[in-house]
């Protein structure tokens, strides 16, 4: 739809794909993490670091930046892109998730929501219009539509209720954005862990047109399961020839789950901050450097992680320096959890490419059920 962006599906392993989304920004292979980058910044990480991680595409948001340093701002210092340095495609979320979870002072109305910032206390009001305005602004690549994710626990009329004002905001979101060349607009299906409401969510999306379709409101505490549950149909709603971006996963695990019920993006704050409180993750799943095991273990992390914390430090380097808050630890973790991301990517990618997916699934499981040793 959008000029200058596309999606090029390479294959397919049951219901799992790979392949390239296209943009005027350069490639992004599927299914792809998403490393989360709110402030500007994918905290504690250089943006070249971050590419040699093996990332294509950074997360931004809304919410965090038209409150500080402000949308304009950054517009009027050559947009988002240029400000951070980072020239590779940026997905920007577009605020109303956040707003829930992080502002004070809420109101909802059918117009958009008002509430007060979470840093400052000042009061701000976000709509669809407002959202698309800032997304153009910051110039993100990829623009999410303005939506509402109920919190948990919701009854199923209030989620119904919720994934209809969404999907009112989603037609406004679209009018808004209009028609704007290298930039994609993608619509984001709600309707919690209701088949029916998934159901309808994703044939009304379908009606507006999207360049992508999100898989919204979960990962929100219904527990891994129930979100499998909904992922094992709510792909199968969306168009096969689109990407589909679930949002705000996940642990590795999860991602796997994803990938194999047909997910082609995510993001999550979870290798990113986990780096910053001494989780490490590995193939044998998650290691709390700061424990007293590895005070004098010479090992790495991951023998088999070409990372610069792997290849250059001891298990007994990363405690020491985590242990005395020294700025390095959270680099060095920051970095190795980014780059086991992006391998787990690079596998699964290449496992779907070769048929090789349940293979490369169970060995995955098997080297965690391990554990770290
Ligand atoms: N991030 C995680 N979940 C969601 C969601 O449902 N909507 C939006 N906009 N962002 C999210
Ligand atoms: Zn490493």
């Amino acid at each position: 739809m959008a000029e200058g962006f596309g999606f090029t599906l390479k294959a397919t392993d049951g219901a799992a794909r790979t392949g390239v989304i296209h943009t005027t920004r350069g490639e992004i292979r599927t299914p792809a993490f998403m490393p989360v980058g709110t402030a500007a910044t994918v905290k504690a990480m250089m943006p070249d670091s971050v590419r040699a991680t093996g990332a294509d595409i950074l997360l931004g948001n809304t919410y965090h930046l038209m409150l500080r340093p402000g949308a304009e701002r950054v517009a009027r210092l050559g947009g988002l892109h240029k400000f951070m340095n980072w020239e590779r495609p940026i997905l920007t979320d577009s605020g109303g998730f956040q707003v829930m979870s992080l502002s004070s002072l809420r109101k909802l109305t059918e117009e958009g929501v008002t509430f007060r910032s979470h840093y400052d206390g000042s009061k701000h009001v976000l709509t669809p219009e407002r959202s698309m305005e800032i997304q153009k602004l910051l110039g993100s690549d990829i623009v999410m539509c303005f939506d509402e994710c109920p919190a948990l626990p919701a009854t199923e009329a209030e989620v119904a209720k919720s994934m209809r004002l969404s999907m009112r905001w989603a037609q406004r979101s679209r009018d808004a954005f209009g028609d704007r060349p290298g930039h994609a607009l993608f619509g984001i299906m709600q309707g919690g862990v209701t088949r029916d409401l998934r159901e309808e969510s994703a044939e009304k999306l379908k009606s507006i047109g999207f360049d992508g379709y999100a898989v919204g409101g979960l990962a929100v505490g219904e527990g891994q399961e129930a979100m499998f549950d909904v992922l094992n149909y709510a792909p199968g709603f969306l168009p096969e020839d689109k990407p589909r971006y679930l949002m705000g996963v996940g642990k590795p695990d999860d991602i796997v789950g994803a990938v194999e019920r047909g997910i082609d993006m995510m993001d999550c704050v979870l290798p990113s901050r986990s780096g910053r409180t001494a989780q490490g993750w590995t193939r044998r799943g998650q290691v709390n450097l700061r424990n007293a095991r590895h005070q004098d273990d010479p090992r790495p992390l991951d023998e088999n992680c070409s990372c610069p914390a792997c290849r250059n430090y001891s298990r007994g380097y990363l405690h020491h320096v985590i242990r005395a808050q020294e700025i390095i630890g959270s680099m060095l973790l920051t970095w190795h959890n980014l780059h086991y991301y992006q391998d787990l990517m690079q596998g699964l990618r290449d496992a779907i490419e070769a048929q090789n997916l349940k293979a490369f699934v169970a060995d995955f499981h098997a080297k965690r059920a391990e554990g770290d040793i």
